[in-house]
């Protein structure tokens, strides 16, 4: 008997293709959106192509491209001009999403971001105490979910909440289903980590941490405990999150294909703005080809798992994967 050779199905692109158990197609990825208020015109994000810091103007007309190109699911984050300790205003968001919802309808998919940090003075994801060393978290929790509750109101299909805090899970929930929003789709960072590949976000999110704590530790995960990964994944699918998150994507490949395996809520992995400036710089210094190892981490992250990818460069998939077959 001949000896067994796995090589006979990587022959040829033909049978290539006939075997993979991983195929990726431009309907599984969401863009994500800044809305930021106060701009005399939209700038770019450092480190990111074709990603902005948008007017609600050049927004709608953004989403509108991207819709003639065949991409219709996003994810909002809204960016006030003023800032506040507490008692937040959530209008210009709500303003914004109104608005695309106006203008595109049922055309568009829209998820929003829900957190604090691009709206506190301070930078944190939560209401802080009055010396600023602890997160308060039941007053950051109930503050979160009258931000749910307004998105929702104005038209968000999903609400994401990304602040970490326990227990903001089944608040928003309650609060959505008591407000008439029984259908509006609920997607929790569930496992976020307390990572360095959040660079180019804050920047555009203006959500960087600049007093009180000196960084989110005490709220997102740690890095180096996969114990809790699955706590807080577990958690915020009994408090009622219908789709669960991994972020980082890369970094974080052993939790998705973990949580994966061991939850039957659909998961979605979001690779962040430092994990994708990261393959920008590799492809602008000429060590890697920009469009191959795009697709290579978006195949990892279906082999991992994840339904739903979250990619900067999801506004150009459709033309990465057309390149694909290597
Ligand atoms: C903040 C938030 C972050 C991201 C989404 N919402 C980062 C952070 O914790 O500062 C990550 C986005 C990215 O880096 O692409 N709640
Ligand atoms: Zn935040």
């Amino acid at each position: 008997m001949a000896p067994l050779t796995l090589r006979r199905l990587r022959d040829n692109p033909h049978v290539r293709d006939l075997v993979r158990d991983v195929r990726l197609a431009p309907g599984q990825f969401l863009q994500p959106l800044f809305a930021v208020e106060g701009l005399a015109g939209r700038e770019p994000v450092p480190g990111l192509r074709d990603v902005w810091r948008d007017t609600p103007d050049s927004l709608a007309r953004q989403v509108e491209a991207d819709l003639a190109a065949g991409i219709s699911r996003f994810l909002l984050f809204a960016v006030p001009r003023a800032k506040h300790a507490r008692d937040f205003h959530y209008g210009f968001g709500a303003d914004v999403v109104a608005g695309l919802r106006r203008r595109f309808g049922a055309d568009v998919w829209l998820a929003v971001d829900v957190c604090l940090c691009s709206h506190t003075t301070h930078g944190h994801c939560g209401v802080l105490d009055d010396d600023l060393s602890h997160v308060l978290n039941d007053a950051s929790v109930a503050e979160l979910a009258r931000q749910a509750a307004a998105w929702a109101a104005a038209g968000a299909d999903c609400v994401a909440p990304s602040d970490m805090m326990d227990g903001r899970i089944g608040t928003i929930r309650q609060a959505l289903d008591a407000a008439g929003h029984g259908r509006t789709v609920l997607m929790s960072y569930a496992a976020k980590f307390h990572s360095g590949f959040y660079g180019p976000f804050r920047v555009a999110a203006d959500s960087a941490p600049t007093a009180g704590l000196k960084d989110r530790a005490t709220y997102q995960l740690d890095p180096a405990r996969r114990d809790e990964a699955l706590l807080a994944a577990r958690r915020d699918a009994a408090e009622g999150a219908d789709i669960l998150m991994v972020k980082p994507g890369l970094p974080y490949l052993d939790v998705l294909a973990g949580l994966t395996r061991e939850l039957p809520q659909p998961f979605a992995v979001y690779q962040t703005s430092g994990e994708q400036a990261a393959l920008e710089l590799l492809a602008r210094e000429g060590l890697a080809d920009g469009a191959r190892v795009q697709r290579e981490t978006w195949t990892a992250f279906a082999r991992a798992g994840a339904r739903i990818i979250i990619s900067y460069a999801a506004r150009r998939a459709t033309a990465l994967l057309a390149g694909a077959p290597e």
